[in-house]
């Protein structure tokens, strides 16, 4: 199947072109979209993200494959990033992500066999002074225990 922007994101779309001065300066914005839509930036939307900029595919693939925050593949229903950037870690970020490894009986970097979760691992999210802490979607959970670790993946593995 061809992909192509929703009418309402498309409308979203033509309204961020409307704000920059170049096409291209709409990449991120323009890939956020596909991926709200699709759940990953695959190889096809690359290249129709590139088309529709008027870009290179490679110069798009470069931007997606740049930011941790582009999916390169398809991803569960929620995601849990752990930090594990030095403060955090000397918070214990390495016992919450035992924690949420062994709860979610997979390793960093793997979706669960439900489709319902996938864990990361995360450098610095800016909340250092908080550790250790997860962001889960677009949510972030601070100072965390692993009581609070299990309420938090109860919820997402419902
Ligand atoms: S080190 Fe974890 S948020 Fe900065």
């Amino acid at each position: 199947m061809t992909f192509a922007l929703s009418d309402e994101r498309e409308r979203t779309l033509q309204e961020i072109l409307s704000r920059y001065p170049t096409k291209m300066a709409a990449t991120i914005p323009f890939l956020h979209l596909c991926q709200e839509q699709h759940g990953w930036v695959s190889d096809e939307i690359c290249e129709y993200v590139a088309k529709r900029l008027d870009l290179s595919a490679a110069h798009v693939k470069g931007v997606a494959t740049f930011y941790s925050l582009f999916n390169k593949e398809p991803v569960g229903k929620h995601q849990v990033w752990v930090c594990r950037t030095l403060p955090c870690a000397l918070a214990g970020a390495e016992n919450v992500l035992k924690h949420c490894e062994k709860r979610l009986g997979i390793h960093a970097g793997e979706t669960t066999r439900d489709g319902k979760v996938t864990l990361r691992t995360a450098e610095c999210l800016a909340s250092c002074g908080s550790g250790p802490m997860m962001q889960v979607d677009r949510d972030y959970y601070e100072n965390l225990t692993l009581a609070e670790v299990d309420k938090i993946l109860d919820r997402v593995t419902r």
